[in-house]
């Protein structure tokens, strides 16, 4: 029974493997969209996301199916054994003990005896037409010769959880119809060859959690029904270099995970011919043979996770055409070639987690025509296996599968950002040649940073119309879009936002400090001298954005590392050259401009504060310092704000500190605009000028209208008017309330 079922088993596994490979048309003839998926036999396509989400968006669930990686046997196999194998007395039809006196201890149901924990130190004396002895948990701790030689129809015997260190070399003989011996968790080092002779019924033998630290073709001499064969987490260095499956010619099964295996020739497996399953997960293997696996012509699932493996043999898998599942995470592989998964033409899980693959590309995966689930150490990676139904990691916190921004609220906000981006800046452009009482050269300046701050908003729009573009099937696009020239200018475009922002908010800064640390002598910067800072500091803008497109050996592809083509952090460590140089930008050349924005408006203030003492009356000066402080710390609070979480990413990133990718889109969408956002309204909006203008504005249309209370006169300015930064003039505002400023001095 056992033996069929299990085959049937297996059978059913291949047909539902064969079934379940790549196509969209999911066996009930519905063709859904590409990145859409058919509910059941219901006629109705819906978006990837909802699969498998826990809510039945369907109707009949079907959306909630088959949420795993089916292709796994090993998991079928746990379920299937470890049910079959505790649920023997759930068959029973009858209570009555058919085996004779047992031990008082013991239960006993038919011909089945149950002695599981009942302390027992040696094999209970039953009669010998008991079929089922379950000795779980006992005290035996050895297993002599010939214990088991009267019980001639046992055919499940369960020793899990002994103490048993010493198994003699005819400690089985007799058991001729016993087909599953379970002997895991003892302290079994050693089988002596020959030990199984007698089991030639044999199916399972399973010898988990043991010492066992070595095997020989004899040990498994005898076992001519063999199926399965579980060596889990022993202590075996390594396979015989001999024929392994030479006396187990049936062997479908071998499990080694959790050993201390580092390496096996090319003619272990060479006689395992029947072989479906072989895993080698959690061993020390560090160089397999090109021939290695070369018989296992009918093998379908092949696991060599948590290995040492750095290089794969080209033709390593030249012969496994029937393999569904490979695993090779985890390993320390250097490079994987083009063409290593050719002959894969039946795969259908690929794992290749924990792996970096420097060269990937579409060809390596493009001839996995079958290919249904596929496991990577990076979300980028997907975009190289467009046509894999199921793809993971299905993120890297910016993009997904479906969407080049994750998230719906970065979807909707980065249109929002780059609205309010765009629009402050582009009022300020046009409003500053109407301001009348201003210096030029300064609105000159101002109007530079307000094309820099621009640039980040049309950044945005442009990256949410990209978003917009491959909404819903990212994925097939998203290689191509990283390696674009798009993605590049549009990189290009955020880092020459930033970097000529961060200049001028220097320059602006260090010119104030000049005029106010040194009023007395005159170091105004002429027309001449403020043009020409400009440019240099648009040219060094471009210099820095567009040096890493001249170089593409030094850089790789400096910009295209995530889906928003922001150089923040590229864990992607493929170009230290990029890294280097990005640590030199954020950190260094921005640091640098920090640093001297907060020491500049530090010594700003305190330069006022000490003039204001000898110079002015204290209820004056109090208000005015309190005005000035505000806007000094709203200044550099914001650039605080936008800058130090870049910092600490960069310094974090520097120390190799794992990063959250949503992290990186959530400050390029919300963090790094705030400086471009309010810059208007820190350098323009909110200064004595543009008020004064504005106050002048309104006063004429009140004067047209001719109406209007004499209280009217007082102006609501926007919530925050402070002075503007030189404090020269005596007409200060009235201080009504810390944060909403009057200004009731014109009129
Ligand atoms: C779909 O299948 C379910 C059972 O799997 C059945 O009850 C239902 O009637 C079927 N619906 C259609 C439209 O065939
Ligand atoms: C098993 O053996 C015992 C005695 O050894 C006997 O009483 C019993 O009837 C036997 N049961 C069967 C089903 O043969
Ligand atoms: C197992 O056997 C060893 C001696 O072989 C003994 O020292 C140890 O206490 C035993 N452990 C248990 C849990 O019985
Ligand atoms: C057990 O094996 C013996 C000899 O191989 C055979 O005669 C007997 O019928 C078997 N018993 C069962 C229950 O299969
Ligand atoms: C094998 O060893 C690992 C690690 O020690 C453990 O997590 C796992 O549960 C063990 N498996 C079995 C079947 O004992
Ligand atoms: C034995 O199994 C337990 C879990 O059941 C695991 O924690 C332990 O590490 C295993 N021991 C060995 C040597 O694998
Ligand atoms: C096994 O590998 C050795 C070299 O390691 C080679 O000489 C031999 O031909 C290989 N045998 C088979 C059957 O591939
Ligand atoms: C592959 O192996 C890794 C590491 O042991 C494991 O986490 C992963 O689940 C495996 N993949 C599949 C599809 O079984």
């Amino acid at each position: 029974m056992p033996f069929s079922c299990f085959f049937l088993f297996l059978a059913i596994e291949v047909n539902a493997l064969h079934a379940a490979s790549g196509t969209q048309d999911f066996g009930f003839g519905i063709a859904c969209p590409l990145g859409y998926f058919p509910c059941g036999n219901i006629t109705k396509c819906l978006p990837q996301p909802f699969h498998c989400n826990g809510i039945d968006d369907c109707g009949n669930h079907a959306d909630e199916e088959n949420c795993g990686d089916n292709s796994g046997w090993s998991q079928q196999l746990d379920a299937i054994y470890d049910k079959k194998a505790f649920q023997y007395s759930l068959d029973l039809e009858t209570d009555e003990c058919l085996v004779g006196s047992v031990p008082i201890e013991c239960l006993c149901r038919g011909l089945e005896l149950d002695c599981d924990g009942a302390g027992l130190l040696v094999i209970p004396s039953v009669s010998s037409n008991v079929t089922l002895m379950s000795l779980k948990g006992n005290q035996l701790r050895k297993l002599i010769a010939n214990v088991f030689k009267k019980y001639q129809d046992l055919q499940y015997l369960y020793l899990q959880n002994n103490n048993i260190s010493f198994v003699s070399g005819h400690a089985f003989r007799g058991l001729y119809n016993l087909t599953k011996l379970y002997l895991s968790h003892n302290k079994i080092t050693f089988l002596k060859p020959h030990v199984f002779e007698d089991l030639h019924k044999l199916e399972w033998l399973i010898i988990e959690n043991n010492t066992i630290k070595c095997v020989s073709p004899l040990t498994f001499y005898g076992l001519n029904s063999l199926i399965l064969l579980v060596l889990m987490n022993n202590s075996l260095a390594q396979l015989p270099d001999k024929h392994l499956c030479q006396h187990m010619p049936r062997i479908n099964w071998l499990d080694f995970e959790g050993n201390h295996i580092h390496n096996f020739r090319n003619v272990t497996f060479i006689s395992c011919s029947s072989l479906t399953v072989l895993v080698l997960r959690r061993n020390k293997i560090s160089s397999v043979n090109e021939n290695s696996f070369s018989a296992l012509q009918r093998l379908a699932e092949l696991d060599l996770a948590n290995n040492k493996i750095e290089s794969l043999p080209q033709h390593l898998f030249k012969d496994l055409k029937e393999l569904s599942q490979l695993n090779l995470s985890y390993n320390p592989i250097q490079k994987i070639e083009a063409n290593q998964f050719d002959y894969l033409i039946k795969l259908n899980s690929l794992s290749l987690e924990g792996i970096e693959i420097t060269n990937i590309q579409r060809r390596m995966f493009s001839p996995l025509k079958e290919l249904s689930h596929i496991y990577f150490k990076k979300f980028q990676y997907c975009g190289y296996a467009p046509h894999v139904r199921s793809c993971k990691p299905n993120t890297d916190g910016i993009s997904s599968f479906e969407n080049l921004l994750a998230s719906i609220i970065q979807r909707v906000f980065v249109w929002v950002v780059s609205a309010v981006t765009c629009f402050g800046n582009i009022f300020v452009i046009c409003m500053r040649p109407y301001i009348q009482s201003e210096n030029k050269l300064h609105a000159l300046s101002i109007m530079s940073l307000c094309c820099a701050d621009c640039l980040m908003g049309i950044y945005l729009f442009m990256i949410g119309a990209f978003d917009l573009k491959y909404r819903g099937e990212y994925n097939k696009h998203a290689q191509l879009w990283m390696d674009s020239i798009h993605c590049q200018l549009v990189g290009s475009l955020a880092v020459l936002s930033t970097e000529v922002s961060v200049l001028l908010l220097t320059y602006l800064t260090l010119e104030k400090y000049i005029c106010i640390v040194y009023p007395f002598r005159f170091l105004r910067p002429g027309k001449y001298r403020t043009i020409s800072i400009l440019v240099l500091i648009w040219m060094i803008g471009f210099v820095v954005a567009f040096i890493p497109l001249s170089n593409k050996d030094f850089f790789h592809n400096y910009y295209g590392t995530n889906g928003v083509c922001f150089p923040l952090h590229s864990e992607q460590s493929e170009s230290t050259g990029g890294q280097i140089y990005s640590v030199i930008i954020f950190l260094g050349v921005n640091l640098v401009a920090f640093i001297i924005i907060v020491f500049s408006y530090g010594s700003m203030f305190y330069s006022v504060h000490q003039t204001a003492i000898t110079a002015m009356e204290i209820q004056n000066h109090v208000k005015k310092e309190m005005t000035l402080a505000k806007r000094f710390f709203f200044i550099v609070f914001t650039d605080a704000l936008c800058w130090i979480p870049i910092f600490t990413l960069k310094l974090l990133s520097l120390l190799h500190v794992e990063i959250p990718g949503s992290i990186t889109s959530w400050v390029v969408i919300f963090i790094l605009p705030i400086n471009s956002a309010l810059n208007p309204l820190l350098y323009t909006l909110t200064t004595r000028p543009f008020k004064e203008m504005i106050n002048q504005v309104w006063h004429n249309y009140k004067q047209r209208r001719s109406l209007g209370g004499k209280n009217n006169q007082k102006m609501y300015g926007p919530s925050f008017i402070w002075v503007e930064m030189w404090p020269t003039e005596d007409t200060s505002p009235e201080l009504t309330n810390p944060a909403n400023f009057t200004d009731s001095s014109e009129s």
